[in-house]
């Protein structure tokens, strides 16, 4: 369960030392780039899973945004960087605000959807609040089709209390005839008194194929996708889908 990780509730205040907001620079720049091209004028999106708010504060001067999470100390690290955003505590599986944005994004908070039931329940999720002739922006860290084992790692952050925090990451999959692959973490934690802490994490993270994207958002109501692997730019794929502007009556 996502809601359980570590990195997203006891040790969230690490996160910004983790995965720094300047890092979301380029592919804040890009998503404003799809957003500008959408041939709408898209100004109120709605991020669901916006956790620190690292895509946010890049984008939040050109765009009203609705931030959406479901661990209440991601909210917090993110109204403390981004404190003119609507915050709302929610599950982007089922919430439902009552309202329409001109775009939805949901950026790499997608990878926590391991299962086909999730992975619909998100977009629709995102149909429901896209406004007529709207779109909806999906940022999948893994697609089944391109998925390559990777070792890595980031952070290096520091504050000004001389905090500073690491990580390295290695995926891989354990049955590539399922949805999910996984993802094995160690956070490297200093503290402002010098001591160090290693915690380690395992994820599980959604990756799923191409095809059942494109069924997923078509099932959905979306009409045209378009779908980028791994564009120039971008950490994870690219998935852009148009509500159609007027909806088919129904039958
Ligand atoms: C990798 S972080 C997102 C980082 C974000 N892109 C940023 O700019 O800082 C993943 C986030 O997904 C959130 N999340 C996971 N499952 C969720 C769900 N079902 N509904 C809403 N948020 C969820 C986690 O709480 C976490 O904050």
């Amino acid at each position: 369960m996502a809601d359980g990780y570590r990195v997203y509730t006891d040790l969230a205040g690490w996160w910004p030392l983790i995965s720094p907001p300047g890092e979301y620079a380029d592919e804040a720049a890009y998503l404003a780039g799809v957003f500008g091209a959408a041939g709408i004028p898209v100004r109120d999106v709605l991020d669901l899973g916006s956790g620190g708010g690292g895509v946010a504060v890049h984008l939040k001067d050109r765009l009203a945004l609705t931030l959406v999470d479901l661990s209440d100390e991601m909210l917090a690290v993110s109204r403390q960087l981004n404190p003119e955003c609507e915050h709302i505590r929610g599950d982007m599986r089922s919430i439902r605000l009552g309202r329409t944005f001109d775009a939805v994004l949901v950026h790499d908070a997608i990878d926590y959807m391991t299962t086909e039931d999730d992975l619909r329940q998100v977009i629709e999720t995102a149909f429901v609040h896209c406004r007529p002739g709207g779109l909806a922006a999906f940022v999948p860290d893994h697609v089944a089709d391109a998925f390559q084992p990777v070792s890595g790692g980031g952070g290096g952050g520091s504050d000004a209390t001389g905090r500073q925090a690491s990580f390295t990451e290695w995926t891989w999959d354990p049955d590539p005839g399922d949805d999910w692959i996984q993802a094995e973490y160690e956070f490297v934690l200093r503290d402002a008194d010098a001591s160090v802490r290693v915690v380690r994490e395992t994820h599980r993270l959604g990756a799923f194929s191409r095809a059942t994207w494109l069924r997923l958002l078509s099932g959905a109501g979306f009409g045209a996708v378009s779908a980028e692997m791994a564009p120039l730019g971008m950490r994870g794929s690219l998935f852009v889908a148009s509500r159609p502007a007027a909806d088919a009556p129904a039958q």
